[in-house]
């Protein structure tokens, strides 16, 4: 059912207030630590990891690149990402130190499930993050974080996403909390932070309708860049992918620091590129970001920038400004996404393209 949506994809971005809620429900335990009740590790088999390897495909593989961020500053374990498709044919380096977090919403993605079977045949232990319960790739796990998105109908990924975010975070205070590499306080504080995602979510959602409205600006464009930093690398990935998928247009995102590598060469008048502007507490990302806001504007790109609601500094490089809540860097993912998703349904929307079913596209892709 659709709920009086047009799309179940726009049903399932206004979903994701209760999804994320829905994620986080029930992982306090009595005396407030983080507890996970589907996780099969030990706490010596957690203690034992000295290297993770997050393997997904598509949107669940940015879900990874975001993970990586959040593990390695919470926990110092190193993490590698790496798409499922490249991961079993490169021969990696892996033994039972080595934690596998194979994620996937469907639990049935052909080239994830072949990773993980490679993976265990060299003794790495796996953990799936996955929505759909009792699906092949928790079934052939050693572990499991459910996402408890509920069902998942459009093929552009969205509520799935997000949750599959709470479930990294999860798990990464989750380890440092075994590992003893953080206060309990800290964690519960970062807890607390996710707690207040939902709400933050609706309040991204109340100011849809400006979204949409700048999104049928662009029926006719051909192209549209996006540019993060840090974890707002990932959304910028994301939100070119659901670009891709949804309207059919060239879309690509890049880590801003990138730009004079090469990309910048594709910048011409009247491009727009969204811009993921970290939050004023890092100051640094937030300048280096500016530097290379200037860098397009100066070659006749229009800017579209997602930033905090209270970032002055950012005003004068906005062709237009679309307002975040203000949450932590590592988990500006959950918020800064959901322009994007909205941005991406209503332009394909306006294209007259079919939102749930984009063309060439399977919700989940069982060959290889
Ligand atoms: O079910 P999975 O998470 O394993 O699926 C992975 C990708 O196929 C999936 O995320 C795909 O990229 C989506 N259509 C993105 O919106």
């Amino acid at each position: 059912q659709k709920d009086g949506y047009d799309w179940f994809m726009r049903k399932e971005i206004f979903e994701q207030p209760k999804a994320v809620a829905d994620a986080l429900l029930g992982r306090r335990g009595l005396n407030g630590q983080l507890a996970l009740d589907e996780m099969r590790l030990s706490d010596e088999d957690v203690r034992d990891i000295d290297k993770i390897i997050i393997i997904a495909c598509g949107t669940s593989f940015y879900a990874g690149m975001v993970a990586k961020y959040a593990i390695e500053h919470w926990c110092r374990i190193p993490v590698e990402v790496e798409l499922s498709s490249e991961f079993r044919y490169r021969d990696p380096i892996l033994d039972n130190g080595t934690l596998v977090v194979a994620i996937s919403q469907s639990g049935e993605t052909a080239d994830t499930l072949q990773a993980i079977r490679h993976a265990r045949v060299q003794k790495s232990k796996v953990l799936a993050i996955c929505n759909t319960n009792g699906s092949t790739i928790p079934r052939e796990s050693d572990a499991v974080i459910y996402t408890h998105a509920g069902p998942e109908i459009g093929v552009a990924s969205t509520k799935g996403f997000l949750t599959q975010l709470v479930a990294c975070y999860l798990l990464g205070l989750y380890l440092a909390q075994v590992r003893g590499v953080k206060f309990d306080d800290e964690i519960a504080r970062i807890l607390d932070q996710l707690d207040g995602i939902p709400a933050a979510i609706e309040s991204v959602l109340a100011d849809a309708e400006s979204v949409y409205a700048l999104a049928r600006d662009y029926v006719s464009t051909k192209s549209v860049l996006f540019l993060g930093r840090h974890a707002g690398y990932p959304v910028a990935l994301e939100g070119a992918l659901k670009l891709k998928e949804l309207a059919y247009i060239h879309a690509e995102g890049f880590a801003a620091g990138e730009l004079k590598h090469g990309p910048i060469a594709l910048v011409e008048e009247g491009l727009p590129i969204f811009c993921v502007i970290p939050p004023r507490g890092r100051d640094q990302l937030h300048e280096k970001m500016i530097s290379g806001i200037q860098e397009v504007r100066a070659r006749g790109a229009r800017t579209i920038c997602l930033a905090e609601e209270d970032d002055e500094l950012i005003k004068p490089y906005a062709d237009t400004l679309i307002t975040l809540p203000k949450v932590p860097v590592l988990l500006q993912p959950l918020v800064a996404t959901v322009p994007l998703q909205l941005f991406a349904c209503e332009l394909a929307t306006a294209m007259g393209h079919d939102v749930d079913m984009p063309r060439n596209l399977a919700k989940s892709v069982t060959v290889e």
